[in-house]
């Protein structure tokens, strides 16, 4: 497939990788299901699907992946199953912090950490300090997420430094810098897998002007390849940000 890097975005006629991809990772559950497992183990073959994806990003030239990975509804289900699911990301952290200089990834967590355990905060902490050395490709894990929510302690930072200093005019580009995302450009491609067609919560700012590509594929099977194959219908959209063909 013809596919250069991002860094030469916008030079006309050229297929480019897309800057930022997101992803609704759906479908862990039915993974499981469909070979009589419980649950938890389509949670722990979807965190393997992540790490690949992942390296694949940073490998192809993607800057930045921000993945969902807990929403602030996914407190609704089954203890054990929102154990297993930290229980995974704290292993994942682990393996991050132990591996992100030498893999050059960095990382950010998109959400309310303060809802986290104390355990998983003191990584999130961690991975923070390392990330500050590393230039390069970037995961953010959002992790007690809503996109609403996001929006909402936004305005309230927002209100409390406007009381302090009334010339704060807001703008577009102003109010994004009170997102979880602030510093990220807005994702170009966002990926839902799992057959389901909604943003369910997720990054309702920042997709003003994403493409969405959805595919039937299960989270858990979703591969590199998978991958390409979203980027390459990303590179056929034409984008016109509201604007007419040029
Ligand atoms: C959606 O599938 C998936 C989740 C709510 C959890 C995603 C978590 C992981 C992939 C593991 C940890 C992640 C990282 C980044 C290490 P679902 O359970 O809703 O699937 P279903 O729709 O088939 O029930």
């Amino acid at each position: 497939m013809a596919i250069t890097t991002s860094q030469q975005t916008g030079k006309a006629g050229e297929l480019y990788v897309p800057r930022h991809i997101a992803v609704i990772m759906d479908g862990n559950g039915r993974w499981a299901k469909k070979r009589g497992l419980p649950r938890t183990a389509g949670h722990a073959v979807g965190a393997e699907a992540f790490r690949k994806i992942a390296l694949h990003c940073r490998d192809i030239g993607v800057e930045y992946l921000t993945v969902y990975a807990f929403s602030t509804e996914n407190w609704k289900r089954p203890e054990d199953e929102v154990g297993t699911i930290m229980r995974l990301l704290g292993k994942y952290l682990q393996e991050a912090i132990e591996t992100m200089e030498r893999e050059k990834m960095k990382m950010r967590i998109f959400g309310d950490v303060t809802g986290l355990h104390p355990e998983l905060q003191g990584m999130i902490a961690k991975t923070n300090e390392i990330s500050r050395h590393i230039d390069g490709f970037q995961a953010n894990i959002c992790l007690n997420y809503g996109g609403r929510a996001e929006i909402l302690q936004a305005a309230q930072r927002y209100a409390e430094d406007y009381s302090r200093d009334p010339e704060k005019a807001l703008t577009e580009e102003l109010f994004s810098d009170y997102l979880y995302s602030s510093g990220v450009p807005d994702p170009d491609l966002m990926i839902r897998t799992g057959g389901e067609q909604r943003i369910s919560n997720f990054l309702l700012w920042q997709c003003a002007y994403a493409e969405f590509y959805f595919t039937d594929v299960l989270w858990p099977d979703f591969s590199p390849a998978e991958l390409d194959r979203a980027i390459a219908a990303f590179q056929k959209r034409d984008r016109r940000y509201g604007g007419v063909k040029a």
